[in-house]
C-alpha cells in the first residue's frame, strides 16, 4: 500500500478544478487510456498572460488526481512565463511529497501543463510520441520525456527512472535502451547489458500480443485475413485466423510459416503456436 500524505489525500478525495471547461484558451493533453493514465488541462488566460482558471479531467490512480488537481491549483493567478518554469518537482512538493512509484502522476501534469502552453501559443498541438524517440512502447514514453525527468530530478538508476516515467515497467524491452540513455545525460559509460533472462509468463503475454497487434494482424489483414489471440498457456500460442485467412487452403502453412515463426524471432524461439 503506498504511503500517501494527507494533502495527496485531501486532493484525491476532494480534488479541486475537476472537470472541463466552456471555451477554454489552452488545453494539453497527455497520457492515453491504453497506457493507464491520461490527462486533460484547460486553461482560461488573460489578455495580460495570467492564468484565471484552470481545470482538468484525470484518468489514473489516487496521485494522478491529487497532482492534476495541485497543478491546476499551483496555475491559478500565475503568468504563463511563471508556468513555464513548474516543473514535476513542485508539484509534488505541493502535495508535501509522492511515493516514488508515483512519481510518474507528477510528470504527467508537467507535460499536461507544457503541452497546455504550446496550444496556448498557436504552436501544432504535439502528435502522441511524435516529439523524440518512442523508446518505452509499453507506455508511450519517448526519450524527450526520459531525459527531462533524469535532468530535472537528479535521476540515477533505471528503477528511478521507472518510478518518473513508467518507461521500463511493462516488458522490460526497452530497458537497454534506458540505460544508454541514462548513460548519455549523466556522461558515463552504459553499463554491460545483463545476460538475457529467461521471459515471465506475463513478459511473453504482453511480448506475443504485441507482436500479434503490430507485426503479424497488420501483414494479414492486407491480404483480406486477420488473426485473434485465443489464450496462452506457457509458450503454446493459441490462435483463430479470420476473413480471408480461415477458409484460405494455406491457412496451415500461415500459421506456422508465418505467425509461429515471426514470434519465435521475435519473441521466444521455444513459441508453438496452434489452432484453437
Ligand atoms: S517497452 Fe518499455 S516496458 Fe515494455
Amino acid at each position: 500500500m503506498w504511503d500517501y500524505t494527507d494533502k495527496v489525500k485531501d486532493h484525491f478525495l476532494n480534488p479541486r478544478n475537476a472537470g472541463a471547461m466552456d471555451n477554454p484558451d489552452a488545453v494539453g493533453e497527455v497520457g492515453s487510456l491504453a497506457c493507464g493514465d491520461a490527462l486533460k488541462l484547460f486553461l482560461r488566460i488573460n489578455a495580460q498572460g495570467v492564468i484565471e482558471d484552470a481545470t482538468f479531467q484525470t484518468f489514473g490512480c489516487a496521485s494522478a488526481i491529487a497532482s492534476s488537481s495541485a497543478l491546476t491549483e499551483l496555475l491559478k493567478g500565475r503568468t504563463v512565463e511563471e508556468a513555464e518554469r513548474l516543473t514535476n518537482k513542485d508539484i509534488a512538493e505541493y502535495l508535501g511529497g509522492l511515493p516514488r512509484e508515483k512519481m510518474h502522476c507528477s510528470v504527467m501534469g508537467e507535460e499536461a501543463l507544457s503541452a497546455a502552453l504550446k496550444n496556448w501559443r498557436g504552436e501544432a498541438a504535439p502528435q502522441a510520441h511524435a516529439e523524440g524517440e518512442l523508446v518505452c512502447r509499453c507506455f508511450g514514453v519517448t526519450d524527450v520525456t526520459i531525459r527531462r525527468a533524469i535532468e530535472e530530478n537528479g535521476l540515477r538508476t533505471v528503477e528511478e527512472i521507472t518510478n518518473y516515467t513508467k518507461a521500463g515497467g511493462g516488458c522490460g524491452d526497452c530497458v537497454p535502451r534506458l540505460e544508454e540513455i541514462l548513460a548519455e545525460v549523466l556522461g558515463r559509460t552504459p553499463a554491460p547489458a545483463p545476460a538475457a533472462r529467461p521471459l515471465t509468463n506475463l513478459q511473453r503475454m504482453q511480448k506475443v500480443m504485441r507482436v500479434i497487434d503490430e507485426v503479424v494482424a497488420p501483414s494479414l489483414r492486407k491480404d483480406g485475413g486477420d488473426i485473434e489471440l485465443v489464450d496462452m498457456d506457457g509458450a503454446d500460442v493459441l490462435v483463430s485466423l479470420r476473413g480471408a485467412c480461415s477458409s484460405c487452403p494455406s491457412s496451415q502453412l500461415t500459421l506456422t510459416d508465418f505467425v509461429q515463426k515471426t514470434l519465435r524471432e521475435q519473441v521466444d524461439p521455444a513459441i508453438r503456436v496452434r489452432r484453437a
